[in-house]
């Protein structure tokens, strides 16, 4: 089967990162029996019509038969990127993932509303706007160091420890410049985990395989792979299981990473991620993780030909 894959990677510049990932899908769907095609946004035109749709170099889009939606993008031009997913969804191309559980999971803010209200347990966190408040929310956090985000990082970019409060208020000073500014997430940090934390990558609700990531370099908090984090496959407890299946569930995503974190009064969610890298995972688990995503795109695109 011809199965499309959509990256927002400029074809002219394909990162790394981006080409290591290709590389593992499309050697993933011939040892199958598939082919993949990868479709570029920048190739992407909206169109409007008797119903919107979309026009695309060399593709028809009724030959679609599904989608993996690579949402390889961070800050700039969200809302034109989350609309152009959207358009495949009107086209009516099946999507892994949806536009809408993208966007829960691209915002660090919504995944911790979603998390919230079907109580999953998440470290202690605020949303700030205003460097005024702070004083009130290290007092109800309690100590130093704290961990401070922003809401649209990834890749461990975005993602700092503040040791006192005159560095965190300076930085904040720097974030948020009038009302224009996008909050920023303070976090209690998690001593005990020690730099390390628990990556699972569920695919149509299984998990394909869960790794230990450990931070290395020297000072570094952040077990993201790539800022270094060594990798080894983990165990997981019933427990964290479960959490890491009802994050995927409330977020709707039918691809995700979820980053788990073992603190002394049990596991918590740090964050879902719905363009999990496949690298890291595929290296601690000796498996074929691009495989089991082209497996179930497979089994998409079969049950909505049988539902037409
Ligand atoms: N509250 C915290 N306490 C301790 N370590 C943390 C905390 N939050 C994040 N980290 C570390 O930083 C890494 C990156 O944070 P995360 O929220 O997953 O953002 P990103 O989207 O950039 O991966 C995590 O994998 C973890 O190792
Ligand atoms: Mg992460």
């Amino acid at each position: 089967m011809l199965i499309h894959l959509l990256t927002f990677s400029n074809p002219d510049r394909i990162n790394e990162l981006t080409q290591i990932e290709l590389n593992l899908f499309e050697e993933a769907a011939q040892r199958l029996g598939h082919e993949i095609k990868v479709i570029f946004a920048r190739d992407c035109q909206l169109k409007f019509d008797s119903r919107p749709g979309l026009v695309l170099k060399g593709i028809k889009i009724k030959d679609i038969k599904v989608l993996i939606v690579r949402a390889n993008f961070l800050r700039s031009n969200l809302e034109f990127r989350h609309s152009l997913i959207r358009q495949f969804e009107l086209a009516k191309v099946p999507l892994i993932n949806g536009y809408l559980p993208i966007m829960k999971a691209k915002n660090k803010l919504r995944t911790m509303q979603i998390l919230g209200q079907h109580k999953i347990p998440i470290p202690k966190t605020y949303i700030v706007s205003h460097p005024e408040y702070i004083d009130d929310v290290i007092t109800d956090i309690g100590s130093f160091p704290v961990i401070l985000k922003t809401l649209a990082g990834s890749h461990g970019s975005g993602v700092s420890i503040m040791e006192s409060k005159r560095g965190l208020k300076s930085v904040i000073d720097i974030l948020i410049k009038g009302d224009d500014s996008d909050p920023v997430m303070i976090q209690e940090y998690v001593r005990e985990s020690k730099g390390t934390d628990i990556r699972v990558f569920i695919v149509g609700k299984r998990i394909v395989g869960a790794m230990e990531r450990i931070a290395t370099r020297r000072g570094e908090f952040r077990s993201n792979f790539h800022l270094g984090g060594r990798v080894r496959v983990a165990e997981m407890s019933k427990e964290e299981k479960k959490m890491a299946f009802k994050s995927v569930a409330a977020c709707g995503l039918d691809i995700a990473g979820v980053d788990i974190i073992r603190t002394k009064t049990g596991p918590k969610i740090l964050e879902v991620n719905a363009n999990p890298g496949l690298e890291g995972i595929t290296e601690a688990t000796g498996r074929d993780i691009a495989g089991e995503i082209i497996k179930y795109a497979v089994k998409i695109a079969k049950k909505n030909k049988l539902q037409k």
